[in-house]
This record gives C-alpha cells, sequence and structure tokens, in this order.
C-alpha cells in the first residue's frame, strides 16, 4: 500500500473555553483550559495513522518540552518521525485557541514550523518515493510549500494541498497539485470574484471545497456535486479540515473513488467533532466501522 507523507506543522494547542467571546480590552472569566496536540501537519498525519495507513511526518519542534511532548505522542500514534527534526533557534510551535459561541477562533505562532524551510526541506527530497502521496499544509513558509510541489510535480508524485490557513497561491502551483482542498472561506480567497460553480469547474476531480457540515462540493468533469456531510452534534469542529484531509487520502491509498474516498473523509470528520480537541476525537478504523453509516464496500485491507 502507498506511504501518506505529511509535510507540515505539529504545535502545541493552548485551548480556553469561554461562553462569551471577549471583546477588544475586555477581561472576563472563563470555564475551562487545555493543552493538546496541534498543528495542521501533525493532525493530518494522526488522522490517516489511526486509520490504519503508513505514515511519515516531515516537520520541526523546537528543543523545548512541548517538542518532545509532541514527538512522543507521533510515535505513539505509529507515525514515522525520523524526519521530525528537532531546531535550536525557535520554540515548538503554539495555535492559542478560543471555544466560544460554537466556534472557534485561533491565533497561530509558526515557532519551529518556520523552520521547516529550504535549507531543511531540500535534503529530505530525496526521501519521498513515487509510490507515495504527499500532504502539505501551509502553517510552514510558502516557499517550501512551492518546492514540495514542484518536486513532486516532476517526480509524477501524488499531492494534496490542503490551503490552510488562508494566503495566496500562484497559480502555477494550483496547476501542479493532484487536490486542492480549500473550505469556503480559502476558496473566496484563492478565487476572488468566482462562483463555486465557475472555480469548481475550473479544477474538475482536482478542487474539493470542504463546506462544514454541508459536506464536500467537487465537480466530476460532468457536473458539480455535494458529498453530502454526516448530520451530528458537534462539540469541538477544531480539526474537522484536518480530519477530513488525512481520511480522504486513506481512501485514496485504499482504491476508493475520489467520491467514495470524499465519503469516507465526511464520516471520520463528523465523528472527531463530537469530541474534544484537533485529535481527541480523531476515529479509528475500528471506530469507522462501528458506524451505523460505515459503507461495506469500504472494506480496507
Ligand atoms: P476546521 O478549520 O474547523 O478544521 P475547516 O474550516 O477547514 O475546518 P470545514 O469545511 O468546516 O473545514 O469542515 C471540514 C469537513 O468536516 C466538512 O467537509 C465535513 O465533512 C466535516 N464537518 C465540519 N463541520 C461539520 C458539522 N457541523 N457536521 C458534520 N460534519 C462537519
Ligand atoms: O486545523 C486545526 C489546527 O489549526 C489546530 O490544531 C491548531 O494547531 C491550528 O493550527
Amino acid at each position: 500500500m502507498k506511504r501518506i507523507v505529511v509535510i507540515g506543522s505539529a504545535s502545541t494547542d493552548f485551548v480556553v473555553k469561554t461562553e462569551i467571546r471577549p471583546k477588544s480590552g475586555e477581561t472576563l472569566i472563563g470555564q475551562d483550559f487545555q493543552t493538546t496536540f496541534g498543528g495542521k501537519g501533525a493532525n493530518q498525519a494522526v488522522a490517516a495513522a489511526r486509520l490504519g495507513a503508513n505514515v511519515k511526518m516531515i516537520g520541526a519542534v523546537g528543543i523545548d518540552s512541548y517538542g518532545n511532548d509532541i514527538i512522543a505522542n507521533l510515535i505513539n500514534e505509529k507515525i514515522d518521525v525520523s524526519n521530525v527534526e528537532r531546531v535550536t533557534h525557535l520554540g515548538t510551535g503554539s495555535a492559542h485557541i478560543t471555544l466560544a459561541e460554537g466556534d472557534n477562533s485561533i491565533v497561530v505562532i509558526p515557532g519551529a514550523n518556520n523552520g521547516v524551510n529550504e535549507q531543511m526541506i531540500q535534503p529530505l527530497l530525496a526521501t519521498i518515493h513515487k509510490e507515495d502521496i504527499v500532504i502539505v499544509q501551509q502553517e510552514i513558509p510558502s516557499q517550501t510549500v512551492e518546492i514540495i510541489i514542484d518536486y513532486c510535480f516532476d517526480h509524477e508524485i501524488q499531492t494534496i494541498l490542503n490551503p490552510a490557513p488562508a494566503r495566496q497561491i500562484a497559480k502555477k502551483t494550483i496547476e501542479k497539485v493532484t487536490y486542492l482542498t480549500p473550505n469556503e472561506h480559502e476558496f473566496d480567497l484563492l478565487f476572488p470574484n468566482q462562483t463555486l460553480e465557475a472555480g469548481l469547474a475550473k479544477y474538475p476531480n482536482k478542487l474539493l471545497v470542504t463546506l462544514g457540515s454541508k459536506g464536500v462540493a467537487y465537480n466530476n468533469g460532468e457536473e458539480q456535486l455535494i458529498v453530502p456531510g454526516y448530520q451530528v452534534t458537534p462539540i469541538d469542529t477544531t480539526g474537522a479540515g484536518d480530519t477530513f484531509n488525512g481520511a480522504f487520502v486513506v481512501g485514496l491509498i485504499n482504491q476508493l473513488s475520489i467520491k467514495e474516498s470524499i465519503r469516507f473523509g465526511n464520516l471520520a470528520a463528523s465523528l472527531s467533532i463530537q469530541k474534544f480537541g484537533a485529535q481527541g476525537g480523531m476515529p479509528t478504523l475500528e471506530e469507522m466501522k462501528g458506524s451505523e453509516h460505515y459503507e461495506k464496500e469500504w472494506d480496507f485491507k
């Protein structure tokens, strides 16, 4: 089976729960505080590994205790961390998350994730093979993302670019990725003044736009489809997109079609958001199989 190589961020999430989001200049008393494992790269790696995939992570953490804990967590999830580097000049990345009024707001401090730069990535590219499938997000420098996509394109390696958090991407990079998976907000930034329908029609079987509870929209080359999400009552939607991306790729490497891989991703994400923390609710394959919505045809090896 193909190996999944996730190149991206690994961070500590500092999560505060409060009933009301504070206004500028306001101080209020919240309900709870926890630190959890996060970073879009690590989250997507964990999502895929829990579903039984062979996952290698490329990233960077600091030489602090947060970095130790992140590496221990990835090892515990059976992820190959031989290229999760320790950098001495930057602290481990962090995300400062406020859960309030049924939604989250996040401030990301990249820290060591910015150490995933050209100098670090160049010698590691040769460790990625043609049989691999590569997932990358945007919590590492944009230049690194471009280097990875160029390399993979030249070596016919499949790529998924999850363009989160939102930032501009060169058109040539979009052309080179195999799949691009923005949410609605990221879609609007990447394709200004374009309707969803027009954007999807431009990139059939490549552009998959996640629509929260509504599911995922894409164009299959003939028509636009919406693959509906599963109706659940969310506890914490942090990492919904990461779970979707990790699970979608697991579907692909298990020979599911794009549409079935999206359904598989939607189900994994809907299970994940019923528990606290980005990684807290990410399902194992056994948990997926326990869902009433699990399809018999998804019988993985
Ligand atoms: P996040 O930033 O919170 O990780 P996102 O904004 O990147 O998420 P979304 O489009 O909100 O991405 O969600 C990704 C996927 O997660 C959706 O396509 C869907 O499958 C699932 N999902 C998200 N929210 C819900 C929900 N309320 N109910 C069911 N499924 C959901
Ligand atoms: O996608 C969710 C992740 O984004 C969180 O775990 C947090 O680390 C932020 O970067």
